[in-house]
Order: structure tokens, then sequence, then C-alpha cells
């Protein structure tokens, strides 16, 4: 039977024969998969595995910082991260439909690991996080293309690598137990699905560095107050999305106009489908009240009751 101590033993050896003393690149996004994946490569042949972490701005607050004080700090990992802010919202500016969005950032994506890995020197071989559902959803797994169907883009198909892919027969939940087993902590361990994209779906509209300042504190609130109240490993995707609205408030003796938070709660077993969460009303309170008083330039919170179908989980 399955258990993880002797997944990751056999994972190790695996890796250690395949790989000998060549150098392997790995993309990390600080996703579970990419995270287990690039922990037990570096498990197996240590500093010979450089990871590129590409922050494209979108992510969540302190996302960034969490991700590097984790791998590089207490992983000891070779991490270079990529800051790529700048680029990928000047090329964002003035852009408002959801699939441009998406494939300029998988575009500009692709274009900075290219660069980027480059600039690191010659790789024979690039880590990824695959897992067997990435496997059927897409048929097969062709060289060099991560789940493009999924994660930012893919990568550059002239780019010529062999493939480690350790978590290619593992479910979900295997790799999850894999994880702790390798001491990853539970926040990484236990994330939530976050979209390649990142917050630039979740900003409905064009997105601006403003913007991306209000969502990101919106959702620092909504992660932190649903992880309180014991629903975080319950509900299956729990964030804030910014609908590009404004309305009438009034604070104290003042009028207000400010941004609406939308918050976007869903039980599901796999994404497919999805149903809204049923946030007890006291949450939902707190969440009110925290999200007006601690996030600046909003003033109203609405609780988005629609299931999947007949809308999706994200807004976009
Ligand atoms: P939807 O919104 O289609 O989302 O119901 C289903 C699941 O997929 C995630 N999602 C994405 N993940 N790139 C990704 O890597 C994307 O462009 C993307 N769009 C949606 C979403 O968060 C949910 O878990």
């Amino acid at each position: 039977s399955w258990t993880s101590a002797s997944f990751v033993d056999e994972a190790i050896a695996k890796i250690k024969a395949e790989v000998g003393d060549k150098k392997v690149l790995c993309a990390l996004s600080g996703g579970v998969d990419s995270s287990v994946a690039a922990v037990l490569v570096h498990r197996a042949i240590g500093d010979n595995l450089t990871c590129m972490f590409v922050d494209h701005g979108l992510l969540r607050k302190n996302e960034a910082e969490q991700v590097m004080e984790m791998f590089a700090g207490e992983f000891k990992m070779n991490v270079v991260k990529i800051d790529a802010r700048d680029r990928f919202l000047g090329r964002l500016a003035g852009v408002s439909d959801p699939e441009r969005k998406r494939k300029i950032i998988g575009e500009e994506f692709i274009r900075v690991f290219e660069e980027e890995s480059k600039a690191l020197g010659q790789f024979d071989f690039l880590a990824q996080g695959t897992l067997y559902t990435d496997i059927i959803e897409s048929g097969t797994a062709t060289a060099a293309t991560i789940k493009s169907h999924h994660n930012v883009g893919g990568l550059p198909e002239d780019m010529q690598f062999e493939l480690v892919e350790p978590l290619n027969a593992l479910f979900k939940d295997e790799v999850r137990a894999a994880g702790t087993e390798l001491g990853i902590k539970d926040e990484i361990v236990w994330r939530q699905p976050f979209p390649g994209p990142g917050l630039a779906i979740r900003i409905i509209g064009d997105v601006t560095a403003d913007k991306l300042e209000i969502l990101q504190d919106a959702d620092f609130v909504v992660r932190d107050e649903i992880r309180r109240s014991g629903l975080d490993r319950e509900i299956w995707q729990y964030f804030a999305v910014l609908p590009d609205v404004r309305s009438v408030g009034v604070m104290g003796d003042e009028r207000t106009y400010a941004y609406t938070i939308a918050i976007r709660g869903v039980t599901s077993s796999d994404g497919m489908t999805a149903d809204w969460a049923r946030i007890p009303y006291d949450v939902l309170e707190r969440l009110s009240v925290r999200l007006v008083n601690e996030v600046r330039d909003v003033n109203r919170v609405v609780y988005d009751i629609t299931s999947k179908p007949p809308a999706t989980i994200e807004w976009e």
C-alpha cells in the first residue's frame, strides 16, 4: 500500500539515478505541486537544482516573500527570484478582456522564463510538478509543455529539456501527504488552488497597481478570517474579487464613493463543478466589518451566491 515515506525514499532514489550530476531547472510557483516537486528534487541532488520564481506582481499579499523565506531560507534551496512586476503590469495596462489578460500573462511568462533561464546557464533537465490527473486531463504530457491548459502559458516549445516529473503517478491528496512528509509547512501543503494569471482575473476591467493593492489587502482579510473560523479545509476556494464598481456609502458624516468587494467561497471536489459555500452569517458579518475597516477605498461587501454551473468559480 502507498505510504508517503516510502514514496519519498523511492522518488529520491529514482531522481538521483535519472539525473546523476547534471543540472536541473524548476519553475517554482509557490503552489503545492511545484513546491513538492522542487523539494523532492532538492533532496535528491541538492545544489544542482536551480529554482526560478517569477514574481509577476499578481500574487497574493506577502506571497513572494513567503515563498523565498520557505525555500531559499528554510530549505536552503537555490532559488532565483525574478522581479517582473513592472513588465507584467505594463503589458496589462488598459486591457480588460479576460482572455486577453490570460494570453498576455502566459506569453510574458514564457518570455521572462526564456530570458532569465538563459542568464542562469545551461540545464539538462526541467523539473515539473505534473500530477497523474494533469496527464489524464491533457491526454499526454509532451516534452517541455506544462499543463498549458491550466498553468501560466506553459513553457517555450523550442526549449529542449528532459523532464523530471516525480509526482506524475500521484493524486493531489498523495502530493499533500508527500509534502508533509518532506517537512513543507501546512500553509503551502494545504494551499487552495490559485490561478496562474493570479489576481489579474479577479480584477474586473483593467488592472492597475492601485486596484491590485486593494484586492491584495481584501484577499488577505478573506483568507485570514476563513482560517480563523476553521473553515479553510472545508471550503475549496475562498477569495475576494474586485468588480469594477463603486457605489455610494456613508462613513461618519461623510458621503463616500468607493469600491465594492465581492467574496467568493465555493465547495468542490475538483473545481469542475462547485457549490457556493454556506459560510455562517457570523463569519460573513466579521468579513464585512473587517473588509470595510481594514481595506482602503472599500465601502460595500457582497457575497456571491452562484454555483458552477452556471457561473464559474473565478469571475473571469
Ligand atoms: P473556473 O473559474 O473555470 O475555475 O470555474 C476552475 C478552477 O481553475 C482555476 N482557474 C485557473 N487556473 N489558470 C489556472 O492555472 C487559469 O487561467 C485559470 N482559470 C481558472 C480556478 O481558480 C478554479 O480552481
